[in-house]
């Protein structure tokens, strides 16, 4: 029978791809959680997703000694998944199968290198030697274990390429650190989540490295590049940062720029994913082990940013190319993408012959950010644009050295009033209270929330600033009433 697997931080972003292989696998899949976790609204999309997947919940806590042991004699089998700043905690985690004494296989946080055979410099040194003691301590207490190292996320790094801040692929530059040529791995996170679950029963990966290395994803910078640059038909300025460089680039850097840098260093420079050879002796390859797992390789996955012949990013292209060749458009794309989709919502618009209904806009459930009574204006792109011009061509001599404001502003707490009425269908509203957000801005390192109230809750005094709609009048805005029209 399949082991029974008890997942720590499996909510966390590597977790629920695994929990969710581990419950697809047949495995009876046990999630530890927080209180705090089971009733925080940004979790409850993955925690719903694991109640329709039938995963049980304990709920427990890392630094809960007696919670950890009580989960842990419930199964055969533990995978942590806990992040960056948890790591060091994972004695505790140890602390907890020595005295259950019943885990046939525990999987520590790792993913990532393999953390004994790196050339990092700090930060990522001590980031990696910080896993390495948790090896060391495990191998101490003669708990058996399989280490995970399944190296690049794709979702961090092939969306990204590595270039900080980035959040898709590069049009026009990209930077490469060192010369280009060190080879690395770039894995999709469900199939470095099957991999995991397969390895769980297998006698193969007991006490073992399971390195995630399929040939199709192990690939160099410069090659990276150049299957990319096919894609979009288009050649890419490439700047090489020399390796004195980057060093120099490491020291003077602060939290988190130093990590990407000094990771990205260990990978693309001292090529930390491959300059070793895999010995029987510590470790086995996941595709060799299980070649039936049709994993998806890195040109398979830069597909999802081209479209036909054409890309997100190339108006004509989604009009003409695509939109006008179907009736129905049905956007699957990446996380960090999803703020892009109002580019097929103006090709949809202009194609014009697509299904009333196809898009996808909030049918179901809305978060909002405290309590929704503080108004926030929001205003058309095109309206901010002509009061823009309206005040250049005219050299306005009202607006000078003052804030324009435009202000077609509605009430936060109406706009779901608004939409629902539109919609004709009820929506679940899901409140975030201040604290909770504010909890959630600082763990998550999410810079761009803010809670709504701060473009209303002062005067514009003349001394300062002027309102546009106030100066020209004859501008017939966009209401946010109108606005939403376009959706329904
Ligand atoms: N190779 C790569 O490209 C790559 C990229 C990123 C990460 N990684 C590695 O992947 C591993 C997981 O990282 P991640 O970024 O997926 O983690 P993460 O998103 O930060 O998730 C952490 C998890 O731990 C849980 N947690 C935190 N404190 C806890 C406590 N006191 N008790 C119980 N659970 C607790 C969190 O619960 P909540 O859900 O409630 O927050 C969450 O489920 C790490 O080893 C990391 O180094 C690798």
């Amino acid at each position: 029978m399949a082991s029974k697997i008890l997942f720590i931080g499996g909510t966390g972003y590597i977790g629920k791809f695994i929990v969710e292989a581990s419950a697809k696998a047949g495995h009876p899949t046990f999630v530890l959680v927080r209180e705090s976790t089971l009733s925080n609204p940004a979790k409850s999309a993955v925690i719903d997703n694991f109640k329709n997947l039938g995963v049980n919940f304990l709920v427990g806590d890392l630094f809960d000694h007696e919670s950890l042991v009580k989960a842990i004699k419930q199964v055969d089998v533990v995978i942590s998944t806990v992040g960056h700043a948890q790591l060091i905690e994972q004695d505790r985690i140890i602390a907890a199968i020595k005295e259950a004494g019943n885990v046939k296989r525990f999987f520590p946080s790792e993913f990532g290198n393999d953390v004994d055979r790196v050339n990092a410099v700090e930060p990522a040194r001590s980031a990696f030697a910080t896993k390495a003691n948790i090896r060391r301590a495990i191998e101490a207490e003669g708990i058996p274990y399989t280490y995970v190292s399944s190296n690049f996320f794709s979702g961090y790094f092939l969306v990204s390429f590595n270039q900080p801040g980035a959040t898709a692929p590069p049009r026009d530059k990209v930077v490469i650190l060192g010369d280009g040529n060190p080879k690395a791995v770039f894995n999709k996170e469900d199939d470095i989540a099957t991999y995991t679950i397969k390895a769980v029963d297998d006698p193969r990966t007991l006490n073992k490295i399971l390195y995630i290395k399929p040939p199709a994803n192990t690939i160099s910078f410069n090659d990276l590049v150049s299957l990319w640059e096919k894609k979009i038909g288009k050649t890419l300025e490439r700047i090489y940062v020399p390796e004195e460089q980057l060093l120099k680039n490491i020291q003077e850097a602060s939290v988190p720029l130093n990590v990407v840098l000094s990771i990205g260093h260990s990978v693309f420079v001292k090529g930390d994913h491959t300059n070793f050879e895999i010995e029987p002796s510590f470790g086995v390859e996941a595709s060799e082990l299980y070649p039936d797992v049709k994993y998806t390789t890195v040109d398979e996955y830069l597909n999802q940013f081209v479209l036909l012949h054409g890309d997100l990013f190339d108006h004509e292209s989604l009009v003409v190319k695509a939109k006008r060749q179907v009736d129905v458009v049905i956007s699957d794309i990446n996380r960090s993408l999803l703020g892009d989709q109002v580019k097929i919502i103006d090709a949809i618009k202009e194609a014009g012959n697509v299904k009333p209904g196809a898009t996808a806009a909030l049918r179901d459930k809305v978060v909002i950010l405290g309590d929704g009574n503080p108004k926030a204006v929001f205003n058309a792109e095109d309206d901010i644009a002509t009061y823009l011009s309206e005040q250049w061509m005219i050299q306005e001599p009202r607006t000078r050295s003052s804030t324009l404001s435009p202000h077609s502003t509605s009430f936060h707490s109406t706009i779901v009033s608004l939409w629902l009425k539109k919609m004709g269908k009820p929506l679940k509203r899901i409140h975030v209270q201040e604290e909770q957000l504010l909890k959630d801005i600082h763990r998550m390192n999410i810079i761009s929330l803010a809670l709504y109230g701060d473009q209303t809750n002062f005067e514009i005094e003349p001394s300062f600033g002027v309102n546009a709609s106030e100066l020209y009048p004859d501008v017939k805005c966009t209401t946010v009433d109108e606005y939403l029209n376009q959706f329904v």
